[in-house]
């Protein structure tokens, strides 16, 4: 058996009824923009691997810097013990905010720093005192696939199973503040925090929500005295064109929850950063007051390496200048495919995020134009996974002229041979 038919024997995949797919490429090595399958074919990155990746894979510094770490340390504790890589890396994130936050914990993937975001939120409030137990969040939000994650996000097709699980949150529409008012006086002294996904919300369909109507709810909830928790696990490390998507906004979050490009995508890792006023309320003679929570591989000493080289990579001048270029070929992209005579119901952009909308019977995650349009792309060796019949790219920094324009064209190709 080869590994495609030993794979179907013995994995269960992640997002998969496997009896639809039978098979599964194999992916034999990958460099650069493009992943080389056993048979030989070399598949185009346009989604960044889950929208993990930044500067392309196997990159030289990344794997060099891990290889330094990993000849010293793998991976001890982080409870009671630290290590030299983990503080580089802490200080480094809390220096882009500059100052804002105090301190970063640790963990391993974007839904258990949202996990700990939640926990911190509560809990900064019952150490407190305070019977805040509602959280606020955004109608078609999406954070992640854990209990708390799941409640905190839209009902949707991905949790339908496990709704009478999940506990119960106020949702709010991101384009209405107007919900935020009516929420916040019905429940005047129970809010505990808002959480949002800055300007972006991925896997709710790549909606973009302006920085003016996000602030004003921002706002509301700051004048409200409730925490706020930008989810930048997708939008964070320059997607929107800016560092951090709350970068475009005025009004900034006191818990920020990081993970998929902080370590360019190499190994997982996940951060929360907390303001000193939440930490604060944490430091007590009291010990039931500790966040009682961590995970084996809190901390992962390769995970904390490849973070800092990829970091290195992001700042440089020439990386920015890479996300700009991004940014205005995906504007020009979308000014064309306006242009176009096709039920597109909308194109969009945003920093190094192309989205575009299909018309159909049946929208949303299940529609069927999204196993198409995968397959299609697939089929010419490109991996452009639709959120149903929302079609984005979201490249890592290193596509160049190339890539952007094959991309592109196979984009134009599908749209011309449907409609
Ligand atoms: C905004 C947001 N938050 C959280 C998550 C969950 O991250 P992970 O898949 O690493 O658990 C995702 C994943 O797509 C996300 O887009």
């Amino acid at each position: 058996m080869n590994y495609s038919q030993r794979d179907a024997a013995a994995i269960w995949h992640p997002y998969t009824q496997h009896f639809r797919s039978p098979e599964f490429p194999v992916i034999k090595r990958a460099e650069g923009n493009y992943f080389y399958l056993d048979d030989g074919t070399r598949v185009l990155d346009a989604i960044s691997s889950w929208w993990v990746n930044l500067h392309g894979h196997s990159h030289p510094a990344i794997l060099e810097r891990i290889s330094r770490t990993m000849a010293d340390l793998q991976q001890v504790m982080f409870a009671g013990f630290t290590h030299p890589d983990a503080v580089c890396l802490a200080e480094r994130i809390l220096g882009l905010f500059g100052g804002r936050y105090s301190k970063a914990f640790f963990s391993d993937n974007g839904s258990t720093s949202v996990e700990v975001a939640l926990k911190m939120c509560f809990q900064y409030w019952s150490n407190q005192g305070s019977e805040r137990k509602k959280i606020v969040a955004f109608k078609n939000s999406y954070h992640g696939d854990t209990f708390g994650a799941m409640s905190i996000a839209e009902r949707s097709v991905f949790s339908r199973p496990f709704w009478p699980f999940l506990f119960e949150v106020e949702f709010v529409a991101p384009e209405n503040p107007e919900e935020l008012v009516e929420v916040l006086s019905r429940y005047p002294e129970e809010v505990a925090g808002l959480i949002y996904e800055p300007l972006v919300q991925g896997a709710g369909g790549m909606r973009f929500h302006g920085p003016e109507l996000l602030d004003q709810s921002l706002a509301l909830a700051k004048k409200a005295g409730i925490l706020l928790i930008a989810d930048e696990v997708m939008t964070g490390f320059g997607r929107t064109g800016e560092l951090f998507a709350s970068f475009h906004l005025e009004h900034q979050p006191d818990i920020v929850c990081l993970s998929k490009g902080l370590t360019g995508g190499v190994l997982p890792l996940g951060l929360t950063l907390s303001t000193e006023a939440i930490y604060r309320a944490f430091q007590d003679e009291d010990r039931n007051k500790t966040l009682f929570h961590g995970h084996s591989f809190t901390g992962n000493a390769l995970s904390c390496s490849a973070a800092l080289a990829s970091l290195e990579l992001l700042l440089r001048e020439d990386c920015k200048e890479k996300i700009r270029w991004l940014e205005r070929m995906h504007r020009d992209f979308s000014s064309h495919l306006r242009t176009l005579v096709a039920p597109i119901r909308d194109v969009r952009s945003l920093g190094t995020i192309l989205a575009v909308d299909f018309e159909t019977e049946r929208s949303g995650y299940l529609s069927d134009l999204g196993l198409a349009m995968q397959k299609f792309f697939m089929d010419r060796g490109i991996l452009l996974r639709p959120l149903g019949n929302t079609l984005y790219v979201l490249p890592p920094y290193s596509f160049g002229a190339a890539e952007v324009d094959r991309t592109y064209s196979s984009i134009e190709t599908f749209i011309r041979s449907q409609f």
